[in-house]
């Protein structure tokens, strides 16, 4: 029995209170809490699975997770994607070990069972004694990811039967979206493979971190920029045509003031390349938009998804229990980009955001200490502020959701929290609010 934490169970509310800025620390450290993540949330919410050009042909896969459950994206022979947990029906074996490939099906190591792409039991070792017991195969396939879609490239899964549609779960995210997934028309793709790393920190402090905190950057990566990118970034998130947007919990924070300012943070090549796709892009998305492209700007999808537009490095934060996460990271380009252009951003994302990059050990540093900190029994029972910008709600002719005035804000993490505690508390669809 562990009174405190059922206890604490029953006051999600006052875990985070967002009119007055302030949340406890408890939601980065207890078990209970966590448990409960995985349960609401992570097998609920639409999950970020891949990119399209991950898996073009019938058979290619790709393994993942959704929350800490294994799973595995498969293109079927229908050019449809299908996923499925990535793990044996008959004594649970870890069924596909690669993590990307091409197969006409799948094989279990410990007693043979095969499946096809489609996940049906194929055929098993020792078939005959199966039939003898009655065997009905076609009651042992392997379990589907309740529904998987895309988004102009990228691919999601929810675990959930009745989550609303992918298109419902963005909402008037996709707007913001096609800022970097439908600049051209003529799609994006990850180049590279994906860079997989461990941080022991809780999975949520990446998620805020890039769902809108700016702020860090000038302070928290300034001399790994001026040592290695030859340049400050104290300036970053001040100008003043700058924003927070969310759309239930999603979150983006950009500014307009100088297109392809942090392209790869500094690669002349990659802004000359985002200064000469500008009208095209101010053709097809209108002139605003056009200028979020490649700006100082990063974004999360609610729950795990994040990504930062100049960079164009994408990630997810993959929870592996309160303090620890496994961090996969890709680099999407313009399929249309020169090659030139799409190596650089590829190295773009190595010098960065990799687990050999300089802002990503600035970044691991801080969220691993704030973390490990609230190991401390005291400590834990202490609030942390997040009321930054409190009041900078306006409304703009242009930008759908909510929108907030200036990146040196709080706002989207609020937002974020807001959309966490929603899911915590919710029992059903229909009791998360739209926001
Ligand atoms: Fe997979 Fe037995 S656990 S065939
Ligand atoms: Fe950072």
């Amino acid at each position: 029995k562990r009174p405190r934490q059922q206890a604490a169970l029953e006051d999600l509310d006052q875990y985070i209170n967002i009119a007055e800025g302030r949340m406890s620390r408890k939601v980065f450290w207890e078990r209970d809490i966590y448990e409960q993540e995985l349960e609401k949330i992570f097998s609920r919410a639409w999950l970020f699975l891949g990119h399209t050009s991950q898996i073009p042909k019938a058979g290619d896969y790709v393994t993942t997770s959704m929350g800490e459950d294994d799973v595995l994206v498969v293109r079927q022979k229908d050019g449809a994607v299908k996923a499925f947990l990535n793990t044996c029906p008959h004594r649970g074996n870890r069924l596909c070990f690669s993590e990307v490939g091409t197969a006409r099906g799948f094989i279990c190591n410990y007693h043979g069972w095969s499946f096809g792409i489609d996940g049906a039991l194929r055929g098993m070792h020792e078939s005959a004694a199966y039939e003898a017991s009655g065997f009905d195969k076609s009651k042992h396939g392997l379990h589907e990811v309740a529904q998987v879609d895309s988004y102009k490239g990228l691919i999601f899964g929810t675990l959930d039967p009745t989550a609303p549609s992918l298109k419902e779960y963005l909402g008037d995210f996709a707007w913001y979206l096609d800022t970097l997934l439908d600049m051209d028309g003529e799609g994006t793709e990850f180049i590279g493979g994906c860079v997989k790393s461990v941080m022991k920190c809780n999975w949520k402090f990446g998620a805020e971190n890039f769902v809108g905190d700016i702020m860090h950057a000038g302070w928290t990566h300034d001399s790994a920029a001026q040592a290695m990118l030859g340049g400050s970034v104290g300036e970053l998130g001040k100008a003043p045509d700058s924003y927070h947007v969310n759309v239930n919990g999603h979150g983006w924070e950009f500014n307009l003031d100088k297109v392809g300012n942090t392209a790869t943070f500094g690669d002349k090549e990659v802004r000359k390349y985002i200064h000469e796709i500008q009208p095209k892009v101010a053709e097809r998305l209108g002139h605003t938009r056009s200028m979020m492209i490649g700006s100082v700007s990063s974004a999360t999808i609610f729950p795990n998804m994040s990504f930062l537009p100049g960079q164009n490095t994408f990630r997810v934060w993959q929870p592996r229990g309160p303090g620890e996460i496994e961090l996969h990271t890709w680099t999407l380009v313009n399929k249309s980009a020169p090659d030139d252009i799409k190596e650089r951003y590829r190295r773009g994302t190595m010098i960065t955001f990799s687990p050999s990059g300089v802002f990503e050990m600035d970044d691991g540093e801080n969220f691993e200490y704030s973390t490990r900190t609230n190991r401390g029994r005291v400590t834990r029972e202490q609030d942390l502020f997040l009321g930054l910008g409190m009041g900078s709600k306006i409304d703009h002719p242009e930008f759908p959701g909510n929108v907030f005035q200036g990146q040196i804000n709080e706002a989207n993490q609020r937002a974020y929290y807001q959309r966490w505690l929603d899911f915590m508390k919710a029992e059903s669809w229909d009791d998360l609010p739209q926001r």
